[in-house]
C-alpha cells in the first residue's frame, strides 16, 4: 500500500484525486480541537472555509455553536475560538459546531469526493493509524497523510505527527514515499524533544505571542483518545467501525 505525506492543506485535492484514504492533520490546532470537541460530546462539526460562510450558516442554524479563529484568535461574534481547551464537556456536549480556521478547515473543503477522510492529531495518533490502515487494506488503495501547515506553508508539528501516525502502521504493508520516510525519520529523531521543537517552531512562537502557549502542551499529549473523527456529507463526527 502506497503512503504519501502531503505538506500543505491545498494538496488535499491532489491526494483525494489519487483515490487515497486521507488523514487531515493540523495539530495546532484544528485537528486537536475537532478530536477534543467530539470526545467531549459534540454531535458533529461542520468545517467551513470563511468567517462569512460560518456566520451565514449560524443564521440558518442558530442552535449551533459558532467557533474558530483568524490569526489564532476568536473572530468577533463567535462563541468559541480554536483552543481545544475551550471545548469542554460542559460547553459542547450534545451540540453541533460550525468551525472555521485558517488552514485546517480549508483542507476539508479540498477533500470533497475523497474515498474516506479521517482527522488525525497526536491525541488520537495510534487509533487513526490503525483505522487508516484498515480502510486502505479493505479498499486496496493508498494512504495520504495531509500535514496542513500554516498559512499555506510547511509546519513542523504536522509533519512530526504524520511520522508518529506512521509509526503505528505495520511496516511490511507499506510502500513509503520519500516524504513519508522523512516524516518517520523526523518523528523517531525528535523523540523526547518533540515538545521543545514544536514550542520553538513558527506556529509555537505565534501561539506564545497571543498567550495561548498552553494549547501546545494540550495538543502534544500522545494517544490520549481512541476516537477517530470521520468526514461524511460535509460533517465531521465519530462513527462506530
Ligand atoms: C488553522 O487551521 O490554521 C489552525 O488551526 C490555526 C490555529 O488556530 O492556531
Amino acid at each position: 500500500m502506497e503512503v504519501h505525506v502531503e505538506l500543505r492543506a491545498r494538496n488535499t485535492l491532489k491526494a483525494a484525486e489519487r483515490g487515497d484514504v486521507l488523514v487531515i492533520i493540523d495539530v495546532l490546532r484544528c485537528s486537536s480541537t475537532i478530536v477534543t470537541a467530539l470526545v467531549n460530546g459534540a454531535s458533529e462539526i461542520i468545517p467551513v472555509s470563511t468567517v462569512k460562510q460560518a456566520k451565514q450558516m449560524k443564521l440558518q442554524r442558530p442552535s449551533y455553536i459558532l467557533a474558530g479563529e483568524r490569526k489564532g484568535l476568536k473572530p468577533e461574534g463567535f462563541e468559541l475560538g480554536n483552543s481545544p481547551r475551550e471545548f469542554t464537556h460542559r460547553k459542547v456536549n450534545g451540540r453541533a459546531i460550525i468551525l472555521t480556521t485558517t488552514d485546517g478547515t480549508l483542507a476539508f473543503g479540498f477533500a470533497k469526493g475523497a474515498r474516506e477522510v479521517l482527522v488525525g492529531s497526536f491525541l488520537n495518533a495510534e487509533a487513526v493509524g490503525k483505522r487508516v490502515c484498515k480502510t486502505a487494506c479493505r479498499e486496496n488503495c493508498g494512504i495520504s497523510l495531509v500535514a496542513c501547515g500554516k498559512g499555506g506553508e510547511f509546519s513542523i508539528e504536522d509533519f512530526l505527527c504524520a511520522g508518529r501516525i506512521l509509526e503505528t502502521v505495520p511496516d511490511e504493508e507499506l510502500a513509503l514515499s520519500d516524504g513519508a520516510i522523512a516524516a518517520l525519520l523526523a518523528s523517531n529523531g525528535a523523540g523526547e524533544r518533540i515538545s521543545e521543537w514544536v514550542h520553538s517552531g513558527e506556529h509555537g512562537r505565534a501561539l506564545e505571542e497571543i498567550e495561548l502557549v498552553d494549547d501546545i502542551g494540550f495538543c502534544l499529549r500522545v494517544n490520549r483518545y481512541s476516537a477517530v473523527p470521520v468526514l461524511s456529507d460535509g460533517k465531521v463526527a465519530l462513527q462506530s467501525h
